[in-house]
This record gives C-alpha cells, sequence and structure tokens, in this order.
C-alpha cells in the first residue's frame, strides 16, 4: 500500500513539477518607493535609490520587485492619484532614471513590476480637466450626475449614499461642471468610468506603454472598485443597503452593503481582458511572461475568480487576503491549517495555477507589529515554506515594526478623514516610514537631514548592515529560507502535508520522492512543547536544523533528535530529514 501511495506521488510529481517560467515559485518584494532609498537628500525616496539597492534584493534572493506608484502625482494618496499616467514622478526622477533601474535589473535579472491603478486618477490629470471643461473627448471619462434636487426644499443633494472608502460621500459637487463626480477614495481621486470604451482602451494603452519599457507586469489596484451600476430607467444611481449591524457611524465606509460600487461582474471580465493584452503583448513582442498580481479585499470565491473562470484566466497572482484576514496573533493551529487548506483547495488546479502567500503591504500595520516581534520570523518561515508564491513588504525581512505617529504629524489620507482619538487605527503612515539600511543618521535612507515620515528610533540596532553582519538574524533567517525555496522539495507545489496538533503546533511536510524531506514546525503558543516528529511525518532518527526563529535554542546545522523535538514557544523551525 505505502509503495502505491509513493509511485502515485511520482507520478504525479512528474507531471506537476514544471516550475520553468520565471513567475512560478516567485519571492514578490514590494518596494514603497517614496520610502525605500533616497539618493538625493531630499527626504523622500526615488528611482536611483531604488536602482543603487537592487543588488541587496538580489543579494537576498527575491525574483521581482513590484513598486507602488511611481507616476506623477500630487500625492494626495502617495501616488494612488495619478496626474499622469505616461511620466514619473518628479520627485522620484526622471525618465532616463526609470529606464536606468530597468536596465540595471536586466544585468542583475531581477524583474520590474509596477503598480497599475485602473479605477481613478487625480483631479489635476488633463483627463480630469478637460472632462470638467466638457471637452467632448473627455467628457464622460469619469461618473458625473446633476445629483437629486429635494422637491420641497429644493436643496441639491448628492445622486446617492455611496460612500467613499476614505470616509464620507463618494460624490463631490464641482462648481464648473456643475455637476457631481463619483470618488470611491479620496475627493482628489475621481473614479474613472468604465462604461466607456474609450476609457478602457485609453487604460489599456498606459499598460503597452510601460511594458514597452521592459517591466514584466503589473500589480493592479482596487480592483473591486472598477465598476458601479448603471443609471436605471429614471437616471438615478441606487442608494445601497446599511448593514444590519457592526458599523453605527454614517460616514464610514463599513456602513453600507457595497452591492451597487463593489464588484460589479463586469470587473472580472476587464481583468480577464487585461490578462489577454499581457499575452498578446509576449505573443507579438517574444517577450518574457508578463505577469498580473491582483489588489481584491472581497469575498473569498470572488478571490478565487481572479485566477480565471474555467474559459479565461486572469491574475497569476490574486493575493491572498483570505489567509491575511483570517489569520492573526491569535490564530490557534487549526485555524492556519485550516486557512492554509481553504486556499489550496480551492483555487483552479493546473500548470499555471500558483498559490500565493502574503501578510503585509503599505495599507496594513507591519507584520512584526500585528503578531509581535517575537513571531516575526515564524510568519517568514511559514510564508516562505508554504507552496507557491511569497510576497514581502519591504522591511518584513528585517521585522521592522509600526511607527506611531502623532495626529499633527499624520499625512494619510485616510487618517486624516477621522479623528485626533481615533486616526492610528486608520492611519497607513505607522508602515511606511523609512527604510532601515545602517546605524548612520536617518537609517542610511538619505544623506539629508528630512524625512518625509519620522525614521523609527530602533534604527541603530535593526538595520540591512547589522543583521548582514550578524551570525543569526532576522534577515539570515530570510536569506536561508529564499535559498531552501530552490530545492526540488520546496518547487513542487502539490506536495503539501500538513497538520495541526493542538492548540498550537502547525507541522507540515514538503517532500518530493528523490529530494530531501522538509518538515516544518510552527508553534503559536508561547510554552515549549517536546514532539516526535515520527509520529506525524517519517523522517528518521535525526534532523538537521536548517533554519530557526532567532529566539530558537537550536543552531542552523545542528542534527537533534526527531523523536524529542523541542518546540519552543513563538519559534518556527524548518528540519530537513538526514539519510
Ligand atoms: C489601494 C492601495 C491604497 C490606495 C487605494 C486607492 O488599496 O493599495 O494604498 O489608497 O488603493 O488607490
Ligand atoms: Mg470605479
Amino acid at each position: 500500500m505505502k509503495l502505491h501511495i509513493e509511485f502515485l506521488t511520482l507520478v504525479i510529481a512528474i507531471t506537476v513539477v514544471n516550475a520553468n517560467d520565471w513567475w512560478m515559485n516567485g519571492n514578490f518584494y514590494q518596494i514603497y518607493p517614496r520610502s525605500f532609498r533616497d539618493s538625493d537628500g531630499d527626504g523622500i525616496g526615488d528611482l536611483n535609490g531604488v536602482t543603487e539597492k537592487l543588488p541587496y534584493l538580489k543579494e537576498v534572493g527575491f525574483t521581482a520587485a513590484w513598486l507602488s506608484p511611481i507616476f506623477k502625482s500630487p500625492m494626495a494618496d502617495f501616488g494612488y492619484d495619478i496626474s499622469d499616467f505616461y511620466q514619473v514622478h518628479p520627485e522620484y526622477g526622471t525618465m532616463q532614471d526609470f529606464e536606468n533601474m530597468i536596465k540595471k535589473a536586466k544585468e542583475i535579472g531581477m524583474k520590474i513590476i509596477l503598480d497599475f491603478v485602473p479605477n481613478h486618477t487625480s483631479d489635476e490629470n488633463e483627463w480630469f480637466k478637460k472632462s470638467v471643461d466638457g471637452d467632448p473627448k473627455y467628457k464622460d471619462y469619469y461618473i458625473w450626475h446633476n445629483g437629486v434636487v429635494d422637491p420641497t426644499t429644493g436643496e441639491r443633494k448628492p445622486p446617492s449614499n455611496w460612500l467613499s472608502a476614505f470616509r464620507y460621500s463618494a460624490w463631490e459637487w464641482n462648481d464648473v461642471r456643475q455637476q457631481y463626480y463619483l470618488h470611491q477614495f479620496a475627493i482628489k481621486q475621481p473614479d474613472l468610468n468604465y462604461r466607456n470604451p474609450a476609457v478602457v482602451e485609453e487604460m489599456k494603452n498606459v499598460m503597452r506603454f510601460w511594458l514597452a519599457k521592459g517591466i514584466s507586469g503589473f500589480r493592479i489596484d482596487a480592483c473591486p472598485f472598477l465598476f458601479e451600476v448603471d443609471l436605471d430607467r429614471n437616471g438615478l444611481y441606487a442608494d445601497e443597503p446599511p448593514v444590519t449591524s457592526g458599523c453605527p457611524d454614517p460616514d464610514d465606509y463599513c456602513h453600507l452593503q457595497h452591492i451597487y460600487t463593489n464588484n460589479l461582474p463586469e470587473t472580472m471580465d476587464m481583468i480577464y481582458q487585461w490578462r489577454e493584452l499581457t499575452e498578446s503583448f509576449k505573443k507579438e513582442n517574444g517577450s518574457d511572461t508578463k505577469i498580473l498580481l491582483t489588489e481584491a479585499y472581497t469575498d473569498f470565491d470572488i478571490m478565487i475568480k481572479y485566477y480565471g473562470d474555467g474559459k479565461r484566466k486572469g491574475s497569476y497572482v490574486p493575493f491572498n487576503f483570505d489567509f491575511m484576514g483570517n489569520v492573526n496573533k491569535d490564530s490557534k493551529a487549526v485555524d492556519v491549517v485550516q486557512n492554509v487548506n481553504k486556499w489550496l483547495n480551492a483555487m483552479p488546479k493546473g500548470k499555471d495555477f500558483y498559490p500565493n502567500w502574503v501578510l503585509g503591504n503599505h495599507d496594513s500595520k507591519r507584520v512584526a507589529s500585528r503578531f509581535g516581534v517575537e513571531k516575526a520570523d515564524l510568519v517568514n518561515i511559514m510564508l516562505q515554506t508554504l507552496p507557491g508564491n511569497a510576497v514581502t513588504y519591504n522591511g518584513e525581512e528585517l521585522a521592522m515594526t509600526d511607527v506611531f505617529i502623532k495626529w499633527e504629524d499624520t499625512v494619510d489620507p485616510q487618517a486624516c478623514n477621522a479623528n485626533p482619538t481615533n486616526f492610528n487605527s486608520y492611519s497607513r503612515d505607522p508602515a511606511r516610514t523609512p527604510f532601515q539600511w545602517d546605524a548612520s543618521p536617518n537609517a542610511g535612507f538619505t544623506e539629508g537631514t528630512e524625512t518625509w515620515l519620522p525614521v523609527s528610533e530602533d534604527y541603530k540596532v535593526k538595520n540591512v548592515m547589522m543583521q548582514e553582519r550578524a551570525p543569526h538574524s532576522h534577515l539570515q533567517i530570510f536569506k536561508k529560507l529564499v535559498r531552501l525555496r530552490k530545492e526540488p522539495s520546496m518547487q513542487d507545489i502539490s506536495n503539501l502535508q500538513i497538520k495541526a496538533v493542538p492548540d498550537n503546533i502547525v507541522i507540515y511536510s514538503r517532500y518530493t520522492p528523490g529530494s530531501s524531506r522538509y518538515v516544518i514546525i510552527l508553534n503559536l503558543g508561547s510554552t515549549t512543547q517536546t514532539i516526535n516528529i515520527n509520529d506525524h511525518f517519517p523522517v528518521g532518527q535525526k534532523v538537521e536544523i536548517i533554519t530557526a526563529s532567532i529566539s530558537s535554542d537550536y543552531s542552523d546545522g545542528e542534527v537533534v533528535d526527531a523523536a524529542r523535538f523541542s518546540a519552543k514557544g513563538n519559534v518556527g523551525t524548518v528540519v530537513v530529514a538526514v539519510q
């Protein structure tokens, strides 16, 4: 029976291990350019800074860097409000700097992915200005409406009760055009009208422009917001129903059920069209595969649909925000196991479909703050050893933490729309502070004296230089994990066996016949537990420690008794069976 099963696994392994395209089992690194490295001393990160640091990414072993928006912007939402999709933001550099960055990336074998922000532009974009002026080409580029006039008071009100994701009405009156426009985010971010074919084409041209510059794909922003319901028979937009419980504040986005402004079926068609565009580009130009990573905080079933619908394909990496939403510092082992299996079971199968794991980005509090610094390595170990693609937000490899920023110094529009008592729970500034390179003033982020957000106070003891020198550090652990991912057993995305040992131990094996068997043990609790690894996976008498959290009592390379493995609290460990 055992032989039979092993034979079957072998057959499956041979058919599935075909991970030859560059993005498969990729290790993606999100750069927040404004905070990564400032090359010219103005306290704001820039493209030359990114170029300078590409060798660092190469050294750690990342496949690709995706950059938050680098396009011309008045920075109302720090680049997610684009005033010219075809230009580099002057604070970040020039087109020449961009081209140098691409050239350098090619030289060292690093892919560059840009942020594509299709849902809205800046109100300072020429398209919007022309739309305001009623220019025939642009007048329907955005969503305009007269609003509704109260028959008794004669007062004009917004067309519907729709809310902005950043709080308050999603409609803003424009004095020049004498109409309201829709903005699902900040007032300075008018929504484009995707029911206008000219807009769809315009945005496709934006994609083609940057693909032709040699990038390897896009991270697509705010996908669920692309389409809103069309006007009804009376020329009105329907109100959204309030939630039945949990969010009484009528100005807060969570107060409504977004049935007319979010996840419309048309959205998925658009994603599939963009996939088709990238595939045609590849075919026509004989280029590398151009991939899409998609941002959609939405229902699980819809998230899975971003991969494709069985007939058409969509995103290569539909960010797994289900895992991010369900797994936290209080999770028990069963929660983690269930959520891993949930994604693996639901996603489509086939050689073009890879799972992905992500816990941090520029919109969330830092992983080391959410889970506690003591669990930072455990989280990195988990993300790097689960099958498929891993996504890391810059600084998580060092276990950087949130920096508290006072109300008076807060700049994130989402937090500025809140109030002095609750702003911090909305603020995204704490996770966006300058990257910590070394112990020199301002953490080696800038040679200037000011920085756009404050540098974390802990930079002297938490930075790349120090963690590179130390024999055991968050970064060293991270690098070991990245290298481990190249092993055949770690490349085969169909070989995961995972179990919960209640309450707190998650244990899983990655094994492909002919290669080594790796076992990963995560102790989510705070107390030590002794386990016999052979009760779960056959590893023989001894295992070697590949790497473990900083606070582990084991050292890398140590050979230990599998029958009495000591799983310390908050510690993650990767072991390999010793033949
Ligand atoms: C996405 C971005 C976020 C931005 C929003 C509006 O959620 O990740 O930073 O504020 O879209 O563009
Ligand atoms: Mg929209």
